[in-house]
């Protein structure tokens, strides 16, 4: 077939589709549900089952967000939606993290309300009805399943999680003002119409994406809760519970700063200062077995730096770490760029003394301008996002 040159296509072609293209326009789901999954295949069919049960009144549709899941949980949710196209799987390949993934199934969406609830069967989907009915006929923006709610419950958190379940509530409730029982809770529906103007200040770090949707907007958004039972988990296992802890008191610093001290800045702080003590340990230990200090200083610093990249890449860039040929590239890219900082930190320090000469001032000067350095410039060159 030859395409006319002007531009217009000949009026009767021999087309090259079998049959008559739909062409009467399809309307978006009145609700989505958005699901992030993470090693979830066993779930996934089940959930998709359950939804249709119970939002059999509404025109939905669920949308995976899936981390590439080495079970190939993707594949599981394409399969389904290849006979049912309410089902669909958004794959993001290369990145991590819970926050992240919800809020870009959420900007995926062309729904009047979006959902986000887990995969795993914890969240009892029969409240997405009546979250559904309330959002219709009530003019509030957001209702969250709360656990903590007259007739809610939290039976399926292991007890180490309920009791910083319980404290971390607290914490957030005095610290940022939010008068809800369950900021952190997992599982909610929101107006597309309210979510969409506050999405470019929510991170995509971490797993609270509520929590930071009611502090992006504490106050103005009108908001109801709901009471849910937090099931326990049948299949598969939880990607939260060792790690939530850390992630939530970096949430709290990057909030009570206003985002000027970011999550991960605050991690690799954190991680600085332990490395400080690895510095000192094996500086006493090298010292120990009657080595001159120079050779004492130069092992304890290489030590400690390969430390920090450890840790850093365990926690601070968990959702982008380095395995295999990128892990080795990435210490040896570190140790340049954090033994430049250690030089520039010396230097900076010794000039500041020399202006001013408060020794800890000048001290506190060099060591800060040698974080901050070592974090700008190996989020540039080490976890840079590829
Ligand atoms: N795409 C993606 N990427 N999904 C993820 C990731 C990730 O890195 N990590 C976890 N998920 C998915 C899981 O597959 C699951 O569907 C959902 O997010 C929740 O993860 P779980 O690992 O089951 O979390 P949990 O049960 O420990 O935590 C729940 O309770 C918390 C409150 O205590 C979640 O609902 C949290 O959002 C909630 O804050
Ligand atoms: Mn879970």
């Amino acid at each position: 077939m030859s395409i006319a040159m002007d531009g217009a296509y000949p009026a009767t072609s021999s087309a090259p589709l079998a049959h008559e293209p739909d062409s009467v326009p399809r309307p978006a789901p009145e609700l989505s549900v958005i699901v992030p999954t993470f090693n979830e295949r066993a779930n996934v069919p089940i959930l998709v089952d359950r939804l249709a049960r119970v939002l059999s009144g509404c025109a939905w549709e669920v949308l995976f967000v899936d981390d590439n899941s080495p079970d190939g949980t993707a594949a599981v949710a394409r399969e389904i939606g290849e006979a049912d196209d309410r089902v669909r799987c958004l794959c993001r390949i290369g990145r991590r993290g819970l926050a992240g993934a919800c809020l870009e199934g959420m900007l995926a969406s062309q729904a009047r309300y979006l959902a986000v609830m887990d995969a795993d069967l914890q969240h009892d989907e029969t409240v997405l009805a009546d979250m559904l009915a309330r959002l219709r006929s009530e003019p509030i923006d957001l209702v969250v399943a709360s656990r903590y709610l007259s007739g809610g419950s939290a039976a399926g958190l292991s007890r180490q999680r309920a009791r910083l379940s319980r404290w971390s509530n607290v914490l957030v409730q005095r610290v940022l003002g939010i008068k809800l029982t369950d900021p952190m809770s997992g599982y909610f529906m929101i107006r597309r119409s309210a979510f969409e103007p506050l999405a470019p200040s929510i991170s995509s770090q971490g797993f609270k994406i509520l929590l930071d949707i009611l502090a992006t907007k504490s106050g103005r958004l009108r908001v109801v809760e709901l009471p849910s039972a937090f099931r326990e988990r049948r299949h598969g296992e939880s990607k939260l519970d060792s790690k939530i802890a850390f992630d939530f008191a970096a949430l709290l610093t990057a909030k009570l700063t206003n985002d000027a001290v970011s999550a991960r800045f605050l991690l690799f702080c954190l991680v600085g200062l332990s490395g400080i003590g690895v510095h000192l340990s094996v500086l006493r230990i090298v010292l120990a077995a009657a080595f001159s200090f120079g050779t004492g200083q130069t092992v304890a610093t290489i030590v400690a730096i390969g430390w920090n990249f450890v840790l850093n890449n365990l926690f601070t860039y968990r959702d982008q770490r380095l395995t295999g040929r990128h892990f080795l590239t990435g210490l040896m890219r570190f140790q340049v760029i954090c033994g430049i900082g250690a030089v520039s930190n010396v230097g900076i320090a010794t000039w500041i003394y020399d202006y001013d000469s408060v020794w800890w001032i000048a001290g506190l000067g060099g060591a800060l301008i040698g974080t901050v350095w070592n974090f700008v410039v190996s989020a540039a060159f080490v976890w840079r996002q590829r």
